[in-house]
Formats: C-alpha cells, structure tokens, sequence
C-alpha cells in the first residue's frame, strides 16, 4: 500500500477535491484504494456523500478507543473505502495530550491493513496539530495541494518545516512528493509568478537530504471548474457528476501520473477502466472491511504498487525563504465552514 497525506494547513486550497477525486479514478481502474477523513469538518465524508451527523465510527475511533482500523471503514464505491470523520474528532487532541505514542496511533492500526489496499489517501485537517502528525507519521508521500495566488506560499514553509520533523523523529520514509496546483488560471500572471517561485524553490532542493527534494510540481494543473465546485453537494465525484468536464479531465491524468510513478513500466502508466465483467465483488482478503455498511460496492484485484523503503537519516536542513510571498506573515489559516448539502449517496451514473 503506498500512503499519501494531501497536506496544507490552508483551507479552501482543493485538498478534500483532491483527495476524492484522485481516489475516485484511481479505484475506478481497478486499484483498491481507501480514503481517511482527517478533518474535524468531515468535507471528505460530505462529499463522499455521507451524513456526518450519521457516522457513529471513524477516525475518530480510531485514534482514541484503539478500534480497528478495518471495522471503522465503509466501503462507498467499487473499490473505494471511506475512514469517516464526524464533528468528535475535534476532541481528539486534547483528549490525546497524556498518551504515550499519540503521533503514532493511525499507523499502528493501519498496519495490519497495508497489504488489503493499493493506495492510502489521507484528507489532512487544516492545521499542523495532532492529527495531521498521526497522517504524516503513517504515509510515505505527501502532495500539496495550492492554490496559486496571492497569499499561497504564506507558511508554506511552516508545512515543511512540520513535514521535516516528522521525517527526522518519527517517520524517515516521508517525502514530499507532488506539489499539485489547483484552481489554476494560466492567463493570470501572478500564477505563473507562484508556479516559478516554487519551481525555483524544489530545483534548489534537488540532490540535498531534505524531504521534499524530489519534489515536483506536478505537470498536470487543476484549472478552476465550477463542476467541481458543484459536485460535492451532490455527494458525487467529478466523474459521476460531469465526467467529461475539465476537472474530471485534469483529476484522470494527475492520477495517471500517480499510478504511473508507481508502475514505470510502459505497459501500466495509464490507468485504464476496468471492464464491468473483471470488476469482482470481493472484498480485500482475508477480512471484509465494515462488512456491517454500503455492499453495493465491488472489489477488482489490482498489482501492487511497488514499496519502496528509503530509510534515510536526515541531517537537519534550515528551511529556507521561498520567496517574496512567503515573508509575509505565518501561521494563518482560512477554514470554511462547511456549506455543503447534501443527498443520499447515489451510485455512479457514469
Ligand atoms: N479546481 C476547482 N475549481 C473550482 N472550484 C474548486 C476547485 N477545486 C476545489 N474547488 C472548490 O473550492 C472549495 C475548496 O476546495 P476543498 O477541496 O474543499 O479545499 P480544502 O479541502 O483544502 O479546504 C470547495 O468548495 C471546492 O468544491
Ligand atoms: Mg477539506
């Protein structure tokens, strides 16, 4: 299983759009994939097209009752699991502060679960606490998602900073990976002057020991489309809501590219649909995931992605200025509230 936290502690950047959307295509090929709703504010579990009110388990189980990993996921699409979250997990640090180990929760019970799925895809709250330590000390790759504009690069390296710490004290195997521009609008200049100051920034990087020196900026932007801002009051993904529209366009390539990093070989850099008759309706072997929730869903078998162990002892880098953008102050966050509405799950129309 190849983890991956989708991290910025800004709001409103396209990290819950991210997450969904990227999963989505990813199982849809035929990968087994399940998704951890991070965030006290449940838009993961809003836009999967659950009632978070509803959700009597989850993450916040998880973390705090030692409850098993697999008896708190749900299985939502074919292929496509769902840790939940629901409005306790904003307890879940304070209620944490005298535990032994309590960066280290989610991936000890996700252990026993690492061979089930291909891919782990964590929504991150937005901010640098607790549970966005349990997702960076369980995953392998981290990718941010940003919106380019003005303010974007402000405690961008703050973001690094927490990523380094976690590299160097609790999880050695964590990079980040992928820088993924969201909400892009090429025509405006000040986009471009964001993309070239962390351009500039992940090529000085390169060939140092610090975590994000492989870092790319991914080839592939997500442009602004009001189908993806659409989409999550439905409850649907981009590819059940408008399937042909440029947000489920530009979230099919970047999963591509994904996967593809993963699957060098020529054969298997794309991802292609599964046909209906491949799909099995099985879950992951040998114990079914909540088998108490949603059985519409069917499981395909997929290749393993490769695992790659880079235990590598960092020494520590000083995180340097970005640029001019990312003198301003520190340490903000803009979190919505959530607006969504929504309606009962509905299967895929696509
Ligand atoms: N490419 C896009 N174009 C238009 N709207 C988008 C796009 N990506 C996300 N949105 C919308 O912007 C808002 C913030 O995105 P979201 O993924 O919820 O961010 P985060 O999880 O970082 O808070 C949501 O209302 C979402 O539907
Ligand atoms: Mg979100």
């Amino acid at each position: 299983m190849r983890t991956i936290a989708v991290l910025n502690q800004k709001g409103g950047v396209g990290k819950t759009t991210t997450v969904v959307n990227i999963a989505a295509a990813l199982a849809a090929a035929g990968s087994r994939v399940v998704v951890l709703d991070f965030d006290p504010q449940s838009h993961l579990t809003i836009h999967l097209g659950l009632e978070p009110q509803t959700v009597q388990f989850g993450s916040y189980k998880v973390l705090t009752q030692s409850a098993e990993f697999e008896q708190q996921i749900m299985l939502m699409r074919p292929n496509l699991w769902l840790l939940p979250a629901n409005i306790n997990l904003v307890g879940a640090e304070s209620e944490l502060v005298s535990v032994v180990g309590r960066e280290t929760i989610l991936r000890e019970a996700m252990l026993p679960s690492r061979d089930k799925f291909d891919y782990c895809l964590i929504d991150c709250a937005p901010s640098l606490g607790l549970l966005t330590l349990n997702a960076l000390a369980a995953s392998e790759d981290v990718l941010i998602p940003l919106q380019p504009h003005f303010l974007a690069l402000r405690g961008f390296g703050k973001l690094l900073q927490t990523v380094e710490l976690v590299n160097k004290r609790i999880n050695p195997n964590l990079k980040v990976k992928w820088v993924l521009l969201c909400m892009f609008d090429g025509r405006a200049s000040l986009t471009n002057e964001v993309k070239d100051d962390i351009e500039q920034f992940l090529e000085n990087a390169q060939g140092t020991n610090c975590p994000w020196s492989q870092a790319q900026i991914l080839p592939v932007h997500i442009r602004r489309n009001i189908k993806l801002a659409e989409a999550p009051s439905y409850g649907k993904t981009i590819f059940e809501y408008e399937q042909n529209c440029h947000g489920a366009e530009d979230y099919r390539k970047v999963a591509e590219l994904i996967h593809a990093q993963f699957h060098p070989s020529p054969t298997t850099d794309t991802l292609q649909p599964v046909a209906a008759d491949e799909i099995q309706d099985q879950p992951p072997a040998p114990s079914a995931p909540s088998p108490q929730h949603d059985s519409q869903a069917q499981q395909q078998p997929s290749t393993q992605p490769a695992e790659t162990d880079e235990n590598q002892n960092q020494p520590p880098i000083e995180i340097k200025s970005i640029s001019p953008h990312q003198q301003q102050k520190e340490g903000d966050f803009d979190a919505r509230p959530s607006e969504f509405t929504q309606t009962p799950t509905e299967q895929s129309d696509t």
